[in-house]
């Protein structure tokens, strides 16, 4: 089975394909990512293993061929080889280890009936958004930020509500349902109580109203509080492994019973989960664990269906939000949904909406689950692993409020760039060193573009933070400003590098999967220490900035790794740092405490040699800088 089911032959927007930079250029630029990171000796074996690969009539050449070859054959050469790469093949758990969240505006709802509102405007804004999508009525974007103006590709977008990945033993698969835009009935499964219905949300090519909706969602919670009909918690299940939860989905199979309810659950547009409070304070933090998983089985992580695309969760303290399976699309095309759908329930129905009267609607069907003794046992042993990542998920959300984009961009400086170089400095301080980071840098301008990697642990972020940690080298503001200011500009340098196909690690990607295909040994390159080293991202970052107040966060991606995601605002950045307590090696709150001391740092280092300039003299930005702290 393809690993992505879907036509992509057709190119309406007119982009152009994905670029295969030119070998040595990538060669090149590997060694310059890694010089830094590694042991002189080991680089030394690096070099000499990288050289004979590129070297002329080597492997490296027949690779670049082969791929040059299917970029004229494809769409996009690298898509297929990145979904499965970055997510398919990933047989981890999908909440927290890949699964991003949008936390929503903290709701107070006076009672179930004002949530059940909620929930209605939501679903109605969703039908409402996908009737844009499918006439393909969304504005186009074009790019901001770097390079801005040039159009952005929209297929993401035909994905949000169309795609259902199903687990595998080995490898998931993707599938994107295109029904024809006309379809005259379409459902919602909604969770309550770890029990599943199908709530048909257009019946006879006709939505229903906030009002039918509404209705249909009373007789939701009602259904859900009989406990002579209740199932035991399927959900739970897809919250395992990928592979555990493939074998258990072969289980249920065989009863006709779940197979019926597992093709309702595949085939809706989302699923609304309706939480029982979470018992926490709502705090940006505890929010945020909540909405990555649930708090586990005791609380709403059963209430899930982790598969499917978009979860939106709704609970009764007001908790809300969506998370998603991020395979289909990223975080940016998540965030321009939540923002819409956002706005949607805000604005005021219509007074044709108010009016409208409802029509008799049967009752929600329960979806039915036949459970035997071995099912028993997988539901039992899916909950304790859901456990065991709730209890191991570090998070912090941090606002930042001294300064937000617009002091940075008074510095002529890129506000992405400097945080990702305030990133590097406090990862430093926390430990004295620099490691493979990861920052996703936008290939929408390319024909199905999704993203590629800006390695932002350059030399230059690397003696950067050195010069504002080590009291000895005592190296005075204008040096530590000229070292800021070069590490600024590497990393913008490297993001203009990616967004514009020249970044590196989708064309190693690409090389190694040719390399697969023509059933050759493992190059060597890619068995070499620093190789698998590199591709270890001990800090994954991602900027998801919004215009609301709403917040993107997602887990780390290595045991002893950070997941960092921000969201540049004009006065204050949010930060949503995340690690697991199982590992010694990291913390998120000293990572924060680290980062808001380092933001401050490069502050005080800007405003001291704007002083100095203002003042015309060179003299006192000689001085060494004290660190504020
Ligand atoms: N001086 C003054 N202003 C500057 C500047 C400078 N030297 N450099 C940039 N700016 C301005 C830009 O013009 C822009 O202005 P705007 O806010 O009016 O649009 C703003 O600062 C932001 O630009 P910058 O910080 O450089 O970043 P960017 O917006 O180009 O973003 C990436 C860089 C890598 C984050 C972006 O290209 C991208 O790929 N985004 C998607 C990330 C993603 O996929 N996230 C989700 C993953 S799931």
């Amino acid at each position: 089975m393809p690993l992505l089911e879907r036509d992509t032959a057709s190119n309406p927007e007119g982009l152009p394909k994905v670029p295969v930079p030119p070998l040595k250029q990538t060669l090149d630029t590997y060694l310059k990512c890694v010089q830094h990171l590694v042991k002189p000796e080991e680089f030394d074996k690096t070099k000499a293993v990288v050289e004979k690969f590129g070297a002329t009539g080597g492997v490296g050449e027949v690779l670049q061929k082969k791929l040059l070859e299917r970029r004229d054959k494809m769409d996009n050469w690298v898509y297929e080889y990145w979904l499965e790469d970055m997510y398919l093949s990933n047989r981890l758990a999908l909440p927290v280890n890949s699964s991003p969240v949008m936390v929503f505006p903290k709701q107070t709802f006076k009672d179930q009936k004002d949530a059940l509102r909620y929930a209605s405007r939501l679903i109605e804004g969703v039908l409402e958004y996908k009737a844009l999508i499918d006439a393909r009525a969304l504005p186009v974007e074009f790019a901001r930020g770097q390079l801005a103006g040039t159009r952005l590709c929209m297929e993401q977008y035909s994905r949000l509500f169309t795609s259902y990945r199903y687990p595998g033993l080995k490898t998931d698969t993707l599938k994107v349902q295109m029904k024809a835009a006309s379809s005259t009935s379409e459902h919602v499964i909604v969770a309550c109580k770890n029990q599943f219905f199908v709530l048909d949300v257009v019946t006879s090519s006709k939505p229903l109203s906030e009002t039918e909706i509404l209705s249909q969602l009373e007789k939701i919670t009602s259904m859900a509080g009989n406990e002579e009909e209740k199932s035991p918690p399927f959900g739970i299940l897809t919250s395992d492994g990928r592979s555990e939860w493939a074998e258990a989905r072969d289980t249920l199979t065989k009863e006709k019973d779940n197979r019926e309810s597992l093709g309702l659950i595949e085939g809706c547009l989302c699923v609304l989960c309706l939480d029982e409070a979470g018992g926490t304070k709502p705090s940006d933090t505890n929010r945020a664990l909540l909405m990555l998983h649930g708090g586990g089985q005791e609380k709403n992580g059963a209430n899930r269906w982790y598969d499917k695309s978009m979860q939106f969760v709704v609970g009764m303290d007001g908790v809300c939000g969506v998370l998603c399976d991020h395979s289909p699309f990223e975080g940016v095309v998540l965030g321009q949904c939540s923002e819409y759908l956002t706005k949607y329930i805000a604005g005021t129905p219509s007074e044709a909406v108010k009016q409208a009267s409802a029509r008799k609607l049967p009752a929600p069907r329960r979806l039915l689950w036949k459970c035997t003794a071995r099912i028993q046992g997988l539901l039992a042993a899916s909950g304790e692993r859901l456990q065991r990542l709730v209890n191991n998920l570090d998070m912090d959300v941090f606002k930042f409020k001294d300064y937000g984009k617009e002091f940075i961009k008074k510095q002529k400086m890129s506000p992405d760039a400097f945080i990702q170089v305030a990133l590097q400095l406090a990862f430093f301080k926390c430990n004295g060193r620099l490691v493979s980071t990861y920052e996703s840098a936008s290939m929408r301008r390319f024909r199905n573009g999704r993203v590629d990697n800006i390695r932002s642990a350059t030399a230059e972020a690397l003696a950067f933070v050195k010069s504002m940690t080590d009291e000895r080298t005592a190296n005075t503001d204008i040096e530590k400003m000229k070292k800021l200011r070069d590490a600024i500009h590497a990393q913008t340098n490297y993001t203009i590098a990616a967004i514009t196909g020249m970044a590196i690690d989708n064309h190693l990607l690409g090389l190694l999967k040719t390399s697969k295909e023509l059933n050759m040994e493992r190059p060597e390159i890619f068995c070499d220490e620093t190789y698998l080293a590199s591709n270890q991202f001990i800090l994954s970052t991602s900027q998801m900035s919004t215009t609301l107040e709403m917040f993107c966060c997602y887990g780390p991606v290595v045991p002893n790794g950070y997941g960092a995601c921000y969201n540049p605002q004009p006065d204050h950045i949010v930060f949503c740092v995340s690690s697991f307590w199982e590992s010694t090696q990291t913390s998120s709150a000293v990572f924060v405490k680290a980062l808001n001391e380092g933001l401050l740092e490069i502050r005080d280092l800007c405003g001291a040699v704007t002083k100095v300039a203002q003042e015309g003299g060179g003299q006192e930005g000689s001085r060494p800088h004290r660190s504020v702290t």
